[in-house]
């Protein structure tokens, strides 16, 4: 499919006013995307894992306009609640979000939205809400189109939720659909593709199943770097291309392993993985430690403890400090009492969640 069998087909219905409501999961990357080109194309495949606890949750109410002449900021009309309240400074985002979908979305224009959206977890945990907002938002937007034209396939409605949610956020096109997503081209992946996410192909191993992510909150603060600062930190950066063919080497090698259940080798492509993130950004002009000594302290107790008992636990990283723990369920008492007793004193204010894979977006 190419981008422009996205833009919307003439409509069979009309609907003058309602509203939808969706909720969209975060996920987390094992194998990450760092580094894009123009409209949203990512640099690499990537391939994570839905979350289940961690989602947003969006009311998109809408309402035909009568008078579009009055309608200002380019055409678009929309009111931004955050937990029930006006939140001013979310909108150029959604701004920029509706001009970037617009031609294939051309209907947004003919209404007034009020977006009203909240997450289940805290808002500065750390957490990017980006990736599972823009899921929610482009759900909503897809129930909308689909009204218009009740015709469409589910199948349709579900890339194109995917297509235009990376568009807002690259990782949010994988906040779709569970349980483990790939995004960006890759030869073994049937299916794959650079505008949308889609579900891994093949069979997981059950050792895969309702793996846990247990998310330890080293730092609550703002971004020290916004993605788009950082995946342009990937244009003239001197590892650049060794470290693209290293994603799609690592995504046919993880490939491999969620079929075949090899949890030492997941291990290994996913903690090296995340280290490879960090190394790019260390290695970048401007250069960035998004670690802090808190994670390390984690990441070696970490180790120790796989050491020591042989718990096939094991690390990933996003573009901060917090840390992602990821094991299977059947050793998920030992790991939280682990947890508790050793990596509790690292978090801030001894802040963690508890997740584990999950389906996708749902309509409430
Ligand atoms: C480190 O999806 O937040 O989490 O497309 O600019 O919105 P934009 O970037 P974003 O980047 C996420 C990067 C990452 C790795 C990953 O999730 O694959």
């Amino acid at each position: 499919m190419s981008e422009k069998d996205f833009i919307s087909k003439p409509f069979s219905s009309t609907i003058e006013n309602g509203s939808f409501q969706w909720s969209a999961p975060s996920n987390i990357a094992l194998v990450k995307y760092w580094g894009k080109k123009e409209n949203q194309i990512p640099a690499n495949p990537s391939i994570s894992f839905t979350l289940n606890n961690c989602k947003t949750i969006t009311k998109l109410a809408f309402a035909k306009h009568i008078d579009k002449l009055s309608v200002t900021n380019n055409g678009f009309s929309f009111d931004l609640l955050f937990e029930g309240k006006p939140k001013e400074d979310f909108k150029p985002k959604i701004q920029k979000f509706f001009e970037r979908i617009e031609i294939y979305c051309p209907f947004l224009k003919d209404y007034h939205f009020t977006i009203d959206t909240e997450n289940t977890f805290p808002h500065s945990s750390g957490i990017a809400s980006s990736a599972s907002g823009m899921a929610a938002l482009s759900m909503n937007i897809m129930s909308l189109e689909k009204a218009l034209n009740p015709n469409m396939t589910e199948e349709y409605f579900y890339k194109k939720a995917s297509f235009l949610a990376r568009l807002g956020s690259g990782s949010a096109c994988r906040s779709i659909k569970g349980s483990v997503v790939v995004w960006g081209n890759h030869a073994e992946i049937n299916g794959s593709s650079d505008l949308f996410g889609v579900e891994f192909p093949s069979n997981i191993h059950p050792n895969f199943k309702n793996y846990q992510d247990t998310i330890l909150l080293v730092d609550k603060g703002e971004k020290q770097v916004s993605s788009t600062v950082g995946h342009d930190l990937m244009h003239n950066h001197p590892f650049a291309e060794q470290r693209f063919a290293q994603a799609h080497h690592n995504l046919s090698a993880i490939k491999t392993v969620l079929v075949n259940g090899n949890l030492d080798s997941f291990i290994e492509i996913v903690e090296s993985e995340a280290l490879t993130l960090h190394a790019m950004m260390m290695t970048s002009l401007p250069y960035f430690i998004l670690m802090k000594p808190n994670t390390l302290e984690i990441i070696n107790k970490i180790w120790k403890f796989r050491n020591q008992t042989n718990i096939p636990i094991c690390f990933t990283l996003d573009a901060g400090a917090n840390v992602h723990v990821l094991y299977p369920e059947n050793v998920r008492e030992e790991v939280l009492q682990f947890i508790a007793a050793e990596l509790v004193g690292y978090c801030q204010n001894g802040n963690y969640i508890c997740d584990e894979i999950g389906t996708g977006a749902i309509k409430i």
